[in-house]
């Protein structure tokens, strides 16, 4: 049973948990019918040949969907998948079987810092999906630069996240335009239970504006800082660590 009341951590209080796991595996073919051709657009974005071998590292990567769309097209491809919920890397497993041989788990907290060991020094790509919007924008700026440092030069870090406008009628009308495709979630808003008003809220508190985050690209030093797909709320942007 999910019990966030008296936590300080809710994102680590929701990801931790078994109910986050049933729930999150109840939603999979919704997820996929929203969000695969995001993911398959990122496994075409990256610059290899289709056999070409190379690591990449998923951050905050779940049950690995973005994992799974750059390990079917790039056959020759590694993946270290990274998170702080063994129960989500847990569900992982069981998606991952097709790809036995070619990824490994980390356990990694993003928020807490200090990158374990377990995730090589220097890595071809970096994908992150769905996850970042969970760090405060600090956070968020420094987990870029850690990105960098962490890519071979030539390297290329693809984000793909909610992301929120401050114009109250830009909301409204992005708002509208989800509902109308997806009426169920419009009734859904005002009828949550309380595990998902939970998730909700947690899901909302860190998404920040899209133009300061391509500025904490730039500012790191990432180059080719661009917003490669971009739908109401959801954007891929992302950029390469330049050649010395
Ligand atoms: C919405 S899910 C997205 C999972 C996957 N990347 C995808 O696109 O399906 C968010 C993931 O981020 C992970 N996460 C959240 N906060 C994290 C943190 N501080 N450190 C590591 N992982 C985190 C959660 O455990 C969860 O697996």
């Amino acid at each position: 049973m999910l019990n966030v009341e008296h936590t300080t951590d809710t994102n680590a209080a929701i990801w931790k948990s078994d109910q986050i796991v049933k729930t999150w595996a109840a939603e999979a073919a919704q997820r996929e019918r929203t969000h695969g051709a995001q993911w398959q657009l990122m496994a075409r974005l990256l610059p290899f040949g289709e056999q070409e071998a190379f690591t990449f590292l998923d951050l905050g990567a779940g049950t690995g969907a973005a994992s799974r769309a750059i390990l079917e097209r790039h056959s020759s491809s590694t993946g270290i998948l990274a998170d702080f919920s063994a129960e989500m890397m847990g569900a992982g497993e069981q998606e991952l079987r097709p790809f036995a041989g070619r990824y490994r788990y980390v356990e990694f907290d993003m928020v807490a810092g200090g990158w374990p060991t377990a995730i090589p020094a220097a890595v071809d790509a970096v994908v992150t999906s769905l996850c970042v919007h969970h760090l405060p924008d600090e956070r968020k700026q420094r987990l870029f630069a850690e990105i960098l440092d962490r890519l071979v030069p030539g390297g290329w870090y693809l984000n793909y996240d909610p992301v929120r406008t401050e114009d109250p009628v830009v909301t409204a009308a992005w708002e509208r335009v989800t509902d109308q495709e997806k009426p169920e979630l419009a009734h859904k808003r005002h009828h949550r239970t309380p595990e998902e008003q939970a998730r909700y809220e947690n899901h909302v508190r860190y998404i920040s504006l899209l133009r300061p985050q391509l500025g904490y690209l730039q500012a790191v030093g990432f180059h080719g800082v661009e917003v490669h797909w971009k739908r109401l709320d959801w954007a891929i942007f992302g950029g390469y660590r330049p050649q010395e």
